[in-house]
């Protein structure tokens, strides 16, 4: 039998079950509160609300934790890829030669969008920012594949396989897309002799005549950058999937709510921050000592960007990752970047000083991804993008548990209303 949570509210007690994950968190089972009490459990910006269960993604941001499917993320960071974490995170176990097989050939097969949303594509402005075209094209994915998208659960789910494959491959080569009318230029055909990553960057710089060669390092440093991000438990983002997809919506409409929520600065667009911070920085001859000052005084409403999390409370066991991976990156491509000077500046005097470490703010992973996508060769606005192709097999991920679980209900948090009180309408004639 669970433990048991009292609540006392005037003069009486009511008792809650208790739910406890795998890991040992503790959660009070509330889902009776108001039938009993005539209470809601009020918690804006949800950082004490449990909103499902889920067998996806554990973190614990005390200990600097993170796992998919149980397994840390330092492991597949060394051993798995970036296709190979998805399949795992999307069906729950690691893929057998065969099944991984046939995983990287459905995403590789479907990485052509319809040449008709390709011709649509052209009908954005110019200038259009690339994470309202890639929402735009992941929102219509459902119009050029409306056989994979009826938000009839049952047919949903027999053409998930088939679905989420195009989820993930057309999430790159939309963004690629997005890239290259940005610049003017014809997008680029896949290229189905590539990996994953290769064939992104084949999408996003190959020129006529004059076809993206292919680097080892950079290959790597991408297909770990997607890795990294491919789920997180329940961000904005994520959230934001699982909340549609309660409705009945499917999966491409769902993600497409999810890049949404991804393109907002206190999520997805923390790495461009990152950069734009960096720049700054060096444009004026500081080192980040009067940066630091700056972001701890807190009057100038800067904040060291790339620091601090809203879960991990220790180090984002990415960013220890992706730090490495950076200073490797640079290395072998003889790369000197003073941005990453000024990173290692910021990220000594900030863990040495009490502001910092009081507060429990290590870096992130944003901290270090933005100069990995630039050594890549990827321009800032593109950043988000990135963001969005990696955590595509989390939101896929989370959709299908929504959608296999048949007692789902509909999301739908209440409010406490704080307007005014019952009043009469005004006729026009009698208002001041
Ligand atoms: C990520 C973030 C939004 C988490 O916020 P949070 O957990 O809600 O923490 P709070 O905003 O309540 O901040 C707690 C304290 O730390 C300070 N703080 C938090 N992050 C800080 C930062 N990056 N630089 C300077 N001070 C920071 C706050 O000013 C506050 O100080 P106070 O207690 O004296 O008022 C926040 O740390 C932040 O803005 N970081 C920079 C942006 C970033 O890198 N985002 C990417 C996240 S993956």
């Amino acid at each position: 039998m669970s433990k048991q949570a009292v609540l006392k509210l005037d003069d009486n007690e009511f008792a809650f079950p208790t739910i406890e994950g795998v890991e040992d968190e503790k959660a009070v089972d509330f889902r009776s509160l108001r039938s009993t009490t005539g209470y809601v459990a009020y918690d804006e910006g949800y950082g004490n609300t449990g909103s499902c269960q889920s067998e996806i993604t554990f973190i614990d941001g005390e200990a600097g934790i993170l796992r998919y499917r149980g397994i840390p993320i330092e492991q597949l960071a060394e051993q798995s890829d970036f296709l190979e974490s998805s399949y795992m995170i999307l069906y729950g176990d690691l893929p057998s030669q065969s099944q991984l097989h046939e995983f990287r050939s459905r995403v590789r097969d479907n990485a052509a969008v319809s040449p008709l949303m390709a011709e649509a594509l052209k009908g954005f402005a110019a200038d259009a920012p690339p994470m309202g075209v890639l929402g735009s094209m992941l929102g219509a994915l459902s119009c050029y594949n409306p056989e994979l998208a009826t938000n009839d659960r049952a047919v949903d789910l027999e053409n998930f396989d088939q679905a989420a494959a195009v989820a993930i491959a057309q999430t790159a080569t939309a963004a690629a897309l997005a890239f290259r009318s940005s610049q003017g230029k014809e997008g680029n055909a896949p290229d189905p002799s590539l990996s994953f990553g290769d064939n992104f960057l084949h999408l996003m710089f190959s020129e006529k005549g004059q076809p993206y060669e292919a680097i080892p390092e950079v290959s790597r440093a991408l297909d770990l950058m997607l890795l990294l991000h491919a789920d997180h438990e329940q961000n904005c983002s994520t959230s934001t999937v699982r909340m549609v997809a309660s409705g009945g919506a499917n999966l491409f409409a769902s993600v497409a709510a999810g890049s949404a929520a991804l393109w907002g600065p206190a999520h997805g667009g923390a790495n461009m921050a990152v950069i734009k911070m960096l720049e700054e920085i060096r444009a004026s001859g500081d080192d980040g000592s009067s940066f630091i000052e700056e972001a701890k005084s807190g009057q100038s409403g800067k904040r060291l960007m790339g620091f601090g999390h809203r879960v991990y409370k220790n180090f984002d066991p990415r960013a220890k990752i992706i730090g490495k991976a950076c200073e490797e990156l640079l290395d072998k491509m003889g790369i000197d970047d003073p941005c990453l000077d000024i990173a290692r500046n910021l990220e000594q005097a900030a863990l040495a000083d009490d502001y910092f470490v009081s507060r429990n703010l290590y870096p992130n992973v944003d901290f270090y991804s933005g100069i990995v996508l630039r050594a890549l060769g990827i321009p800032a606005d593109m950043f988000t993008v990135m963001f969005a192709i990696g955590r595509m097999p989390g939101w896929v991920a989370n959709w299908r548990e929504i959608a296999m679980n048949p007692k789902m209900k509909i999301n739908r948090p209440r409010q406490i209303y704080q307007g005014p009180a019952l009043r009469d309408y005004v006729p026009m004639e009698s208002r001041g």
